[in-house]
């Protein structure tokens, strides 16, 4: 049988740096091919033969570091991974060294930085494909998974409304970033003092304007799950908070996701989290792992969708 094609031509970006800098083309463009690799996973195995991706992460991972290893072998490559917790990028040698240094041997880099601006230094200077596995500002092969998965279920995003419930962190600026691309309405719930960048906020409100999308910032956990479609949290304190987290604790006590919250949304709504949680603080056990909880979706998702970005992105 004939392999199904795949529309490979590059995106209109060089790296993956954060979801705003895509194209609402670009983001339907990655669905489709993850969605082909996801269905025929064991067709597809020669789309990055020969090619080797470096992984430096800064900080802990489960998903992303697996999902990338596992994602290139898939499409027939390699990943080598450097774990760079003790010793942030930058600090041995200049960002711009380890850059010049990584693209004379490989086709592709994934970081986990803790600087935003760590990555867009490395990514301006290697002349090979960055992608952000997760820095402190954004998060956003998170996002484009969750998004797909919600397409996934709802067939389309668009004029559905997604509730984010917590902490302003680099999780939710790539949603809002994302939900305002596609025309998904986005709610974000947050203590005062903990809301998202308001500069993300303002650009997403811009981009809105133009998808139909409305964005909506509030810190009433109730008016926030009414009628949502989609009801999404993350841990109170991120990975280099942890001196925060008694505090945190305190304070986003009554932004927990609970079967009382999920019964002012929709029926059918979705219980999103990008993992790891902990249950019994941001999230109940009860809705964790309840039947509206699609966490495990999700993370299948980030294999398929890392496989598109990788191979869209990778030459
Ligand atoms: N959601 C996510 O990025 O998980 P990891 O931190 O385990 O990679
Ligand atoms: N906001 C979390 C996401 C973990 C995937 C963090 O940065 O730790």
């Amino acid at each position: 049988m004939k392999k199904p094609t795949l529309d490979l031509t590059p995106l209109t970006v060089p790296d993956l740096l954060c979801t705003s800098a895509l194209t609402t083309n670009d983001i339907g463009r990655v669905f489709a091919v993850a969605k082909e690799l996801k269905h025929n996973r064991t067709v597809h195995t020669e789309l990055l033969r020969n090619k080797r991706l470096a992984m430096i992460f800064e900080k802990d991972s489960l998903r992303t570091r697996f999902t990338f290893d596992v994602g290139m072998q898939d499409l027939g490559g390699s990943a080598v991974f450097m774990d760079h917790r003790d010793a942030r990028l930058g600090s041995r040698e200049s960002v711009k060294d380890v850059a010049k240094n990584l693209e004379r041997w490989v086709h592709g880099i994934v970081a986990r930085t803790f600087k935003h601006k760590a990555l867009e230094e490395l990514a301006s200077h290697a002349g090979i494909p960055v992608i952000n596995g997760l820095s402190d500002f954004v998060h956003p092969c998170q996002a484009l998974s969750d998004f797909f998965t919600m397409t996934e279920k709802w067939g389309d995003v668009r004029g559905r409304t997604l509730t984010y419930v917590g902490d302003g962190n680099n999780t939710c600026h790539a949603l809002i970033h994302t939900a305002v691309k596609l025309g998904t309405h986005i709610r974000v719930c947050s203590p005062e003092g903990y809301e998202p960048n308001s500069r993300v906020v303002n650009e997403a409100m811009r981009v809105a304007l133009d998808t139909g999308a409305e964005v909506t910032i509030l810190n009433d956990p109730d008016a926030a799950a009414e009628g949502a479609d989609a009801i999404y949290t993350d841990v109170w304190a991120s990975m280099g908070q942890e001196d925060e987290i008694e505090e945190r604790n305190g304070i986003f006590a009554a932004y927990q996701v609970d079967e009382e919250m999920m019964a002012r949304a929709n029926k059918s709504a979705l219980f999103m989290h990008c993992l790891p949680a902990h249950r019994g603080w941001e999230v109940t056990q009860e809705v964790m792992d309840g039947p509206q909880s699609v966490v495990y979706d999700i993370a299948e998702n980030r294999l398929h969708v890392q496989k598109a970005l990788l191979a869209l992105l990778i030459r």
